[in-house]
């Protein structure tokens, strides 16, 4: 293809995504992309080469909802936010917090858990933020856990995993000393492998989980709010919760 060629079906194609979708223009399409991550059980994650989990039922009841179809799309955890500055996805739904700094870059919707992060140990001895001190941490890279472990007083260590999964084979294989991860995902990795030893200790932070659309996306939002509290009121998402974690974890 000639270059001026190319350069004008790239313009074009930039000038149709410089726009994020309105739930209009979704609903027109009858279908929102929404992007996860897959590493991050029970709340997103791949069985086999099925994308699955809370948060992937919870989407897809959200868009029943909504009268839209689901064109899932998986990545690494920290290309997420970016790619709906991007427009590349109308939606992200991947465990996160809802931090000021987030804020300032995407829209939160209302949040669809409530959870927080937990230190994880083989040795019982480390139990509490205290215990932290002269050791080594694994978390994975730009999550809230990262970010409150740094700020512990005294921890020798930071290790840094593109997985979260990554940072539990870390602990596992025990070039670490602990793993802070959510409690749900610690809890379900040591119902999985119980051989490990693995222990849980104290929450070092809590946080409220929700689904992000892109800046200022109002009507998306507020679409998502509304089929969010429908799913709430009617039993789905009670269901959904306990099939992966036995519980309810709506906030409260
Ligand atoms: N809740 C944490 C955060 O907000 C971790 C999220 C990790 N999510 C994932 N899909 N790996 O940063």
């Amino acid at each position: 293809m000639k270059t001026t060629k190319l350069l004008a079906l790239t313009l074009a194609l930039v000038a149709v995504r410089a726009e994020a979708r309105t739930f209009e223009e979704i609903k027109k399409d009858g279908k929102i992309i929404v992007a996860s991550e897959g590493a991050f059980p029970p709340f997103n994650f791949f069985r086999g080469p099925t994308l699955t989990g809370f948060e992937i039922d919870v989407a897809e009841a959200l868009a029943k909802k909504m009268g839209v179809g689901i064109e899932w799309r998986a990545l690494s955890f920290d290309a997420l936010l970016a790619g709906l500055r991007q427009d590349r996805w109308d939606m992200v739904i991947a465990s996160f917090g809802i931090t000021e700094e987030r804020a300032k870059a995407v829209t939160f919707t209302n949040p669809h858990y409530c959870s927080g992060g937990v230190i994880v140990a083989k040795d019982p001895a480390i139990r509490t933020v205290k215990d932290l001190a002269g050791k080594i941490v694994a978390v994975q890279t730009g999550t809230t856990y990262l970010e409150h472990v740094q700020k512990v007083p005294g921890v020798k260590e930071v290790k840094n995993f593109p997985k979260d999964t990554d940072a539990r084979a870390a602990l596992v294989a025990g070039r670490v000393d602990a793993w802070v991860s959510d409690r749900f995902v610690a809890k379900a990795a040591l119902e999985s492998n119980p051989a490990a030893g693995l222990k849980m200790g104290d929450f070092v932070f809590v946080e409220r989980i929700a689904s992000a659309v892109k800046k200022g996306n109002t009507s998306l939002e507020k679409a998502i709010d509304k089929a969010l509290a429908e799913i709430m009121a009617d039993g789905t998402y009670e269901a959904i919760s306990k099939k992966y974690m036995n519980e309810d974890v709506r906030c409260r």
